[in-house]
């Protein structure tokens, strides 16, 4: 059966059926359909203002796109596959409602230009978005930081115990993670943030468009200068894909530390039940399931990211039917994130802190050594000299089976005469952590300093958005 494409008249023969199935891309740009009939109705309003459709004609242009959008809302229009993509979807039924008019929609305009407009409002949208369950997630984590304000637990280098920290500390740089990705997502939104609209095919367009119009009507900030850039760049794309794959790269590093935190050997946590789930065939087992999955979806969300840059990669100017591959990673990429997103924040936010278990972790481990040593340090001993006391010490204690806090003032003093009593008081590790008043460390007033730094910087660009 020959299917009607719209270079009809160019052929005599029609596509192989096989191959229109190929070419076709409605099943994955269905969900530009709210772009594609914004752009339209914007470009038909230019035409008319212009003087190249009647006000008449851009009446029934909108008319029938009007009612095709609500169908669309409705679940009321299925298109068929047939149509290419949701650019022929949408125009052929807007002939197939309105009749003449319909067919004067497409004037001075491609659908390598269309594409573009579509694909760049969605972006822009995405990004903010993004941006907007990130700070979410932020907010939440802030929420669970202040809830466990001086619970403190064993910072680790190398996975092995090195000082104590607190808790709301380690959940406060997690969200800094995502204080950077929101920044990313808002500069690849701000790269979408360009109007192609014009540059039709490549070349531009004999007809006496203005470009100006139809950018503001659609709310871009400003107009793509070069026809031929317009419809060949997708670095906004990558820049979008890139941001959710740092995204997804951090969510994995707290999923990470979620699992090994939810073991029984940490024990630090206990994930919620409404975000774990069990074996069929252990029934001991908690497992921290969708941690895991977020963690292992990290890798198709790089993938995404791979499939991007190496469509883009080689391809002459302008547009090339290889970039119909540019829209599937980046709406996976999308859902991905927003799914893990959604699962993170339920996980942080419902879990519960086994503080007695991270304070007595946070006991072991020698975990004051170094402020023995800079204790040392701040009577005369040189640090070097004083690593070495305490390095010493550290070993005998450990032979012995004794924490630093358990050694009397006789057992230091077999290390350095210069020991007094004072100094078994920086073992005290809460005075460990309170001492580490410099910016940015994990003393409780540096803590707080921080919390409300987050909070004042959330709320500030909450304001931003709503301007
Ligand atoms: N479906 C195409 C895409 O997503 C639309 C643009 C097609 N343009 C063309 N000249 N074949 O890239």
């Amino acid at each position: 059966m020959a299917t009607l494409t719209p270079w009809g008249g160019r052929f005599e023969g029609s596509v192989d059926e096989e191959m229109l199935a190929f070419g076709a891309s409605l099943p994955v740009d269905l969900r530009l359909w709210p772009e594609d009939i914004a752009g339209s109705m914007a470009h038909a309003d230019m035409l008319a203002k212009q003087g190249i459709i009647t006000p008449r004609e851009n009446e029934a242009i909108f008319e029938g796109l009007k009612s095709i959008a609500d169908d669309l809302r409705n679940e009321a229009l299925d298109f068929e596959l047939s149509d290419e993509d949701i650019h022929m979807a949408i125009e052929s039924e807007l002939v197939r409602r309105i009749g003449e008019p319909g067919k004067k929609l497409h004037t001075a305009r491609s659908r390598n230009d269309q594409v573009a407009v579509d694909f760049r409002l969605y972006c822009l949208h995405a990004a903010f978005e993004m941006a907007d369950m990130l700070s979410d997630l932020r907010l939440g984590i802030v929420e669970v930081a202040e809830a466990h304000i001086d619970t403190i637990l064993p910072g680790y280098t190398h996975m092995q115990k090195a000082q104590p920290v607190l808790l709301s500390q380690h959940l406060l740089a997690w969200q800094a993670m995502f204080e950077r990705d929101i920044n990313r997502f808002v500069d690849a939104g701000i790269a979408a943030d360009a109007s192609p609209l014009g540059a039709a095919a490549l070349a531009g367009t004999p007809h006496p468009i203005d470009r100006e119009n139809t950018a503001e009507a659609l709310g871009f900030n400003r107009i793509i200068p070069n026809s031929m850039d317009a419809v060949s760049d997708r670095d906004f794309a990558c820049d979008f894909i890139y941001a959710a794959a740092m995204t997804m790269l951090h969510l994995s590093r707290i999923c990470e530390e979620l699992i090994l935190w939810s073991t029984e050997e940490f024990g630090f946590i206990t994930l919620s039940d409404a975000y774990s789930t069990g074996s069929s065939i252990m029934p001991q087992k908690k497992n921290a399931d969708f941690a895991e999955l977020v963690r292992g979806k990290t890798g198709r969300v790089y993938g995404d990211l791979i499939g991007i840059l190496t469509t883009l990669k080689s391809l002459p100017l302008t547009y090339n039917k290889d970039l119909q591959e540019d829209k599937e990673g980046l709406f996976d990429a999308y859902d991905t994130v927003e799914a893990c997103l959604s699962a993170v924040h339920g996980m942080i936010c419902t879990m519960s802190v086994n503080s007695e278990r991270m304070l007595e972790a946070a006991q072991g481990g020698f975990m004051a050594a170094t402020d023995l040593a800079d204790w040392l340090a701040a009577r005369g001993v040189a640090f070097r000299d004083a690593h070495e006391v305490v390095g010493s010490t550290v070993l005998y204690a450990e032979k012995q089976g004794k924490r630093l806090d358990e050694l009397t003032l006789e057992e230091l003093q077999q290390f350095s005469g210069v020991f007094t009593t004072d100094a078994l008081e920086v073992l005290d590790i809460k005075r460990v952590v309170a001492a580490r008043t410099s910016f940015g460390g994990t003393s409780l007033e540096s803590v707080r300093a921080q919390i409300a730094a987050v909070k004042a910087q959330i709320e500030s660009s909450c304001d931003d958005c709503d301007e």
